[in-house]
């Protein structure tokens, strides 16, 4: 499966979305969304006043990351806006995650489960088969244009041999400070959606550093 980019709107600029949506979906194989609360992680980002106009404006599909508390309440409202892949934190979701993770395939939308760094991967393998795609932070959720930790490329190896072996199809994410540098080397250890913010929207011709990230390899 070639590599997918989905560039996180967060980093764009707010007063151009619509110019930002409109490029991306131009260029871009997926749109992040990045919601916060604030209380899961030391940041407010934003709601559904600004999903469910980009996910109505999108052609690709959009793709809402949860780094809230209780993610379980958004996700009608998600499916509603025409968000087609939902992801959420295990960390925040505990013992209701594999039910969490039925809701949103009973949505209609591909369940993402999303660990930050400091959880060991093998907290996700009792989900395999249960999610449709797997998140692995390689920064600590909350805020963009963070450095990227080397450590995830371990993580990431050690998910896909684990998925190899389990013959699932789950695809893997990577979140967090992708770049030019480090996308290869991600594609290598088995990711096949990188997320990417600020590499994106801080460069001088972002549909360039799109496809610049998709053919890394
Ligand atoms: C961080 C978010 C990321 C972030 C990525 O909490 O989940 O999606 O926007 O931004 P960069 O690519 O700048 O690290
Ligand atoms: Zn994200």
């Amino acid at each position: 499966m070639p590599l997918q980019i989905a560039p996180s709107l967060l980093s764009a600029d707010f007063l151009e979305l619509g110019k930002d949506v409109a490029m991306l979906n131009k260029s871009a194989d997926i749109i992040h969304l990045d919601i916060m609360d604030g209380t899961f992680v030391p940041n407010i980002s934003f709601g559904f006043s600004v999903v469910e106009p980009v996910a109505k404006a999108a052609r690709i599909p959009c793709d809402a990351h949860f780094m809230v508390t209780n993610p379980e309440k958004w996700v009608d409202r998600c499916a509603a806006a025409g968000v087609s892949m939902m992801s959420f934190h295990l960390e925040a979701a505990g013992r209701k995650t594999r039910s969490i993770l039925r809701d949103i395939r009973a949505h209609g939308m591909k369940a993402g489960l999303a660990i930050n760094p400091d959880v060991p991967v093998d907290k996700l393998f009792p989900y395999i088969g249960a999610a449709d795609y797997f998140l692995i932070m390689s920064v600590f959720a909350g805020f963009g244009g963070q450095k990227f930790i080397y450590e995830s490329l371990d993580r990431v190896w050690e998910l896909r041999q684990r998925l190899l072996r389990k013959g699932n199809g789950a695809l893997i994410e990577v979140d967090g400070g992708v770049n030019e540098g480090n996308a290869a080397a991600l594609a290598d250890a088995g990711a096949e959606i990188l997320v990417a913010g600020s590499s994106v929207f801080r460069s001088e011709d972002p549909a360039k550093t799109i496809s610049a990230l998709r053919n890394c390899r």
